[in-house]
């Protein structure tokens, strides 16, 4: 297939190939800390006009691999995209984050008609088509989207929240309503995610950024299981797409995810030890991470010496170096481009 000849350092490694060096991008790579991030993103007031305007999205995609080279691209757009298209009302509030008009009861789920999926979201698939026509060929383009808990969880809070008490309270009091709305989540994401496939995308990372507020006994059946089932649905329309899984802050539980044959790599998070990653985890799947992103903002020495211990642990296995969650906006730039000097100049045992 066209996609193993285009494959770079990235979609080798998740194949399975290793090189002296990891391959390295960054979640959150394009945004707010990049001087040229801010200067287009102020010709669009709202948010999400600006993920659907295809020839901004394409440009700040494209940014942070003009500044920075690196392995991987990630399409420039959000999570809440999907809840968007399925009829949620969703906004953002300048300086407070994402806003929904939130679900509080299962009559409202009939609103919500995963059908608009494919024509609301067609200028996030434009943009895609037009990146990966932009990229170097070795530049591996993901695409990517919430997992179904991480959604429900902006859905039924509203926003983001300290202690989403509204989900899980509706999960625990009323696991068969909470049940029919994952379903839908499901669908909707494998919907989304084949359609980024179609478009070009090479591979794909599954975000399930509040898996960690769940109790361990409720991780398998809101978190892991639907995102199992995301990966056998886009299994089923695109065989060979390498799926990336990122339940984060779920601590021990990681183990429960380690399944090579749904996922092609785990996303580990800042809290899980490098050196417990590589004896449980990585004799059995590729991992990416997991550079605690406070560390990219303090430099110097401090941030040489925890990526060089990250690579020192990890970088001799299958590994994909990232940080543990996004970079933020405090961000210095020349930091960014002196971790991926570090990765590039380690040198396995010395
Ligand atoms: O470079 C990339 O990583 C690609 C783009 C991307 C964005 N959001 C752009 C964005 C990706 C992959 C996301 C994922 C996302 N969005 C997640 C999962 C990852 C994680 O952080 O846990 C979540 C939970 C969201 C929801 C979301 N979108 C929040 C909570 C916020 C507000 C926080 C903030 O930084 O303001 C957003 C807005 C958002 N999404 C911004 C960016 C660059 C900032 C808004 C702006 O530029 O005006």
């Amino acid at each position: 297939m066209s996609r193993q000849k285009a494959a770079g350092k990235f979609l080798q490694t998740l194949a399975g190939t290793r090189f002296p060096t990891p391959p390295i991008w960054l979640m959150r790579q394009a945004g707010r800390y990049l001087p040229e991030y801010r200067a287009v993103r102020a010709t669009t007031k709202s948010f999400l006009e600006f993920c659907y305007t295809p020839d901004k999205a394409i440009e700040v995609t494209l940014q942070p691999i003009q500044r920075f080279g690196f392995d991987a691209a990630i399409i420039f757009s959000d999570i809440l995209v999907v809840p968007d298209a399925l009829g949620q009302k969703v906004w953002f509030e300048e300086g407070e984050g994402p806003k929904l008009e939130a679900l509080t009861d299962p009559s409202q789920f009939g609103r919500l008609s995963r059908a608009r999926i494919g024509d609301h979201l067609a200028p996030v698939y434009e943009a895609i088509r037009q990146t990966r026509a932009a990229l170097p060929s070795e530049t591996a383009l993901l695409g990517f989207a919430g997992a179904p808990f991480t959604l429900a969880c902006y859905m039924i809070e509203g926003s983001g929240s300290k202690d989403f008490a509204k989900v899980k309270k509706w999960a625990y009091a009323h696991p068969e309503s909470f049940g029919l709305l994952i379903d839908l989540l499901v669908e909707a994401v494998v919907d989304h995610l084949a359609y980024q496939v179609e478009a070009g995308v090479d591979a794909v990372q599954l975000f399930d950024s509040w898996a960690g507020v769940l109790p361990e006994e409720q991780l398998f059946h809101w978190s892991l299981d639907p995102m199992m089932r995301i990966a056998k649905g886009l299994r089923e329309r695109h065989p060979d797409v390498p799926i990336i899984a990122f339940p984060r802050a779920v601590g021990p539980a990681m183990l429960m995810y380690r399944r090579p044959d749904t996922f092609s790599a785990l996303s580990i998070d800042t809290g899980i030890g490098a050196h417990w990653a590589a004896k449980e985890l990585q004799p059995h799947i590729c991992l990416q991470g997991n550079l605690d992103p406070i560390m990219l903002v303090a430099g110097g020495q401090a941030m040489e010496r925890e990526a060089t211990r990250i690579l020192d642990k990890l970088g001799h296995g299958s590994f994909v170096f990232n940080l543990g969650h996004g970079v933020v906006p405090q961000t210095p730039p020349e930091n960014v481009a002196r971790l991926v000097e570090i990765v590039r100049n380690w040198k396995p045992g010395a």
